[in-house]
């Protein structure tokens, strides 16, 4: 469903004079409806920017990022019409940045229930499916109606997690979802992830831990030198 070949990411630095910084060269990968492909490499290797280029957050320098929507026909994501893209981000592509980006006062319960909401799902039904999210994420209860910007990093993480999943994307591009956890929270997320998978959700994650991508990933593919996947995880 999603063919990834020759990508590049060059940034220019604007206030370094014109300098080109170099986000990751020559990433080719496939990925199959259902699949889960883990990223690794060091730290400034380029995972998240090339799940940004995917998702189109960056536009890439070069290469070709092929995807079969729900519907049938092939797309390319990084040359197609915006609003097209848009549409389809809507429909089926979800993102989980590295970081919560918190919407001003707006709940841990609405932030989590707006993914549902957005595409037309009854509020009280929402609401409902968020609560027993937040309940499974170990999110203490009087923190639902609280704003997330005063919460800690693993419980931002967790609500960052859940608005992600709730809605079930085709596509999810997952960056570090567990990076704060303790090994509890860690353990949860993991098997929620599992479940969407069984849903036929396709993944791409990056983790921090090898040992954690390897129990979900069916395939990892290292990010640093001539990056093509490794064989099975
Ligand atoms: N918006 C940007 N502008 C300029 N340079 C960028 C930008 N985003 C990423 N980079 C650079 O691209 C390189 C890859 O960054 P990226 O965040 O993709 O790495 P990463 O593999 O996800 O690292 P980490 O494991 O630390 O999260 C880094 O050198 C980074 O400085
Ligand atoms: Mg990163």
């Amino acid at each position: 469903m999603l063919h990834v070949n020759r990508l590049s990411k060059t940034f220019t630095i604007h206030n370094l004079g014109g300098k080109a910084i170099e986000g990751f060269r020559d990433v080719s990968f496939h990925l199959c409806q259902g699949e889960f492909l883990g990223l690794s490499g060091p730290s400034g290797s380029g995972k998240s920017s090339v799940l940004k280029c995917i998702y189109r957050t960056y536009l890439p320098t070069s290469g070709e990022v092929a995807y079969t929507p729900d519907d049938g026909e092939s797309v390319r994501l990084e040359s197609m019409p915006e609003q097209d893209f848009l549409r389809l981000r809507h429909r089926e592509i979800g993102h989980v940045s590295q970081f919560l980006r918190v919407i001003p006062r707006v709940s841990a319960l609405d932030v989590v229930a707006e993914p549902l909401l957005r595409r037309g799902m009854e509020p009280l039904q929402a609401r409902s499916k968020a609560r027993a999210l937040l309940e499974r994420l170990r999110i203490p209860s009087y923190l639902f109606d609280a704003y997330p910007a005063t919460f800690s990093g693993g419980e931002q993480q967790r609500i960052n997690i859940a608005r992600a999943v709730i809605w079930t994307p085709r596509l999810l591009l997952i960056d570090e979802p567990t990076a704060s956890l303790d090994k509890g929270s860690e353990k949860i997320v993991i098997e929620m992830l599992r479940e969407l998978k069984q849903t036929g959700t396709s993944m791409i994650g990056i983790f921090h831990d090898r040992e954690l991508m390897q129990s979900v990933a069916d395939r990892v593919l290292v990010l640093g030198n001539g990056s093509v996947p490794h064989g099975r995880a």
